[in-house]
């Protein structure tokens, strides 16, 4: 067995970290099982990197849970997902709790089946204070859908035109507290954003690994969170600037 990767030192850790967990299905096929067992095995490597995320010291974990697309799947598939994502807050919750993880959702949430909805608010309810890590749920999540809705809540709201910038449109966004996204995580090695947090993660380093997401496990995460370390993000600014040197 090699040595694990270890986690890096505090400094270096992203403050919040987002995963498109993708992959289920083909984890699923590739053993000719249905795909429904490729999500219930992805449940258990949610319930890893929640715990490795905890440990490293990461703030604001969001996850792509089911994205706005997602409707346009089969039925079964669709129910199949409503009903894992209940048992897995039914479960988690109290350990959670316990571990100061604080439960948040963002997403169309009212095109939720009520029982599946129910859950999520309870969960966010048993979690509030929670000071740890903050566990976001992407559930019925679309990034165009969520700038339209920011976008309606502006013009409902009378902003002006040239009051609305960047800081006061960001107050519009579904959790406006959580900054921007650090590390993006997608799994499965597809090369896209899938309508994920498209304001949010406009500065984000991406890391795509082709691992399936039922096999990204802690040390996975860890391997994510070590290439994050060895990143230098620019924002746009000369290496000199941010060495301090002025850039001349
Ligand atoms: C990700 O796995 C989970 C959801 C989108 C809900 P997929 O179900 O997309 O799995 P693949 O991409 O078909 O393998
Ligand atoms: C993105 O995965 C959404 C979630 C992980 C919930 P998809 O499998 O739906 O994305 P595409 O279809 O590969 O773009
Ligand atoms: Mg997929």
């Amino acid at each position: 067995m090699a040595t694990p990767t270890p986690l890096p030192p505090r400094t270096q850790v992203p403050r919040h970290v987002a995963i498109i967990m993708d992959g289920n299905g083909r984890w699923a096929r590739r053993r000719g099982w249905n795909r429904v067992r490729g999500h219930r095995a992805g449940i258990d490597s949610v319930r890893a990197v929640v715990r490795e995320a905890r440990a490293a010291g990461v703030r604001y974990l969001t996850l792509f849970a089911f994205s706005s697309e997602n409707w346009g799947r089969p039925q079964r598939e669709i129910a199949a997902l409503m009903g894992l994502l209940r048992r897995f807050l039914r479960v988690e919750v109290p350990d959670l709790k316990r571990n100061g993880v604080r439960v948040r959702a963002i997403g169309e949430l009212r095109r939720l089946p009520p029982r599946a909805l129910e859950a999520v608010r309870w969960a966010e309810d048993e979690t509030r204070e929670g000071r740890d890590l903050d566990l976001i749920l992407a559930l019925s999540y679309g990034g165009r859908d969520e700038i339209l809705h920011a976008v309606r809540s502006a013009l409902a709201e009378g902003v002006r035109p040239e009051e609305l910038d960047e800081a006061r449109f960001r107050g519009f966004l579904y959790a406006p507290d959580v900054p921007d996204p650090d590390l993006l995580i997608r799994t499965s090695g597809e090369m896209r954003i899938s309508n994920f947090l498209l304001w949010q993660l406009a500065y984000t380093e991406l890391y795509v690994t082709p691992t399936l997401w039922p096999e990204f496990r802690e040390a996975q995460f860890r391997e994510a969170l070590a290439d994050y370390a060895r990143r230098e993000r620019r924002f746009g600014l000369t290496s000199e600037q941010l060495a301090g040197g002025g850039g001349g």
